[in-house]
């Protein structure tokens, strides 16, 4: 199987080097706007090529985002049109719900897959069963140290209260995580943000909060950053790994 990455940052690097393992792949196709980001991956990686865009797109079996919103808007549709499976890493485009029905229906059409990774969180899979049924709330608390979110409060405060879809405009830096848990249980208006500025936390953590016809669920993630980009937090590099494994994997775990 031939991989193509666009974006060889921090979860760029990290899935590249993954994948370097996987006797599955034996090709990892790399592309950034910076040629410096892609050469020195490639250097890194014993199966990466730098290619430019157009190659990128026609020779990967797999295509895998972890670049920006711009480039899900950019290559999303080509990707998909080919039958092509799509992982993206920048789920916060698709609070633009024209591209998110856009995306569905032309991967419906060309049966290709949009793969989201949980990233940053965990319990989405248990908010995935859970909207089978009836699902009556959900909540995400995201908690940071004040200078995470540049203030300077000597206690808690919450920063924001109210539904995702004006969270992801008000706190753009929260919002891959709010579109995720959206998208997988109760949409946009009616999924609930708390944003949390406290100085006893020492690390970014996000608690998803539900209840409904299955019961009551409670999922807390407390990250560590990762050591490429401290404003990524290790764990979105991981679920995106867990998701190429997913693929490549005859097993497949969780809901
Ligand atoms: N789903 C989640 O939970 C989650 C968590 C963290 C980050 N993210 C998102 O994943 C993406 C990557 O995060 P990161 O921490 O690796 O960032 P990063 O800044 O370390 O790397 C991004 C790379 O993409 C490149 N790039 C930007 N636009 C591009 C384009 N149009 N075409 C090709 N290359 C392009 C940049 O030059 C850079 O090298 C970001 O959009 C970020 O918001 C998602």
């Amino acid at each position: 199987m031939k991989i193509g990455i666009i974006g060889c940052g921090a979860i760029g690097s990290d899935v590249a080097h993954a994948a370097d393992s996987f006797p599955e792949i034996d090709t990892i196709f790399l592309h950034d706007v910076d040629e410096k980001s892609e050469k020195k991956l490639a250097e890194s990686t014993e199966k990466g090529e730098v290619v430019n865009s157009e190659t990128l797109l026609e020779k990967s079996d797999v295509i895998f985002e972890a670049a920006s919103q711009e480039a899900v808007k950019m290559y999303a549709i080509d990707v998909l049109k080919q039958g092509k499976d799509f992982i993206i890493m920048s789920i916060g485009s698709l609070f633009d719900d024209d591209l998110r029905e856009k995306l569905e229906e032309t991967a419906r059409k060309h049966h290709a897959k949009l793969y989201l990774p949980s990233g940053a969180v965990c319990g989405i899979d248990g908010i995935l069963s859970a909207s089978g049924d009836t699902i009556d709330k959900v909540t995400l608390v995201t908690t940071k140290p004040p200078k995470a979110l540049n203030k300077n409060y000597k206690k808690r405060t919450v920063l924001f209260k109210g539904t995702a879809r004006d969270a992801v405009q008000q706190f753009p830096k929260n919002i891959n995580v709010a579109a995720n848990l959206s998208i997988a249980g109760i949409g946009f208006d009616k999924t609930l943000v708390e944003i949390v500025a406290d100085p006893v936390a020492t690390r970014n953590s996000h608690k998803i909060l539900a209840h409904g016809r299955f019961g009551r669920l409670r999922a807390e993630v407390e990250n560590m950053p990762n050591p490429n980009n401290p404003g990524s937090s290790y764990l979105a590099s991981l679920s995106a790994i867990a998701t190429l494994k997913r693929i490549v994997n005859p097993i497949q775990i969780g809901a």
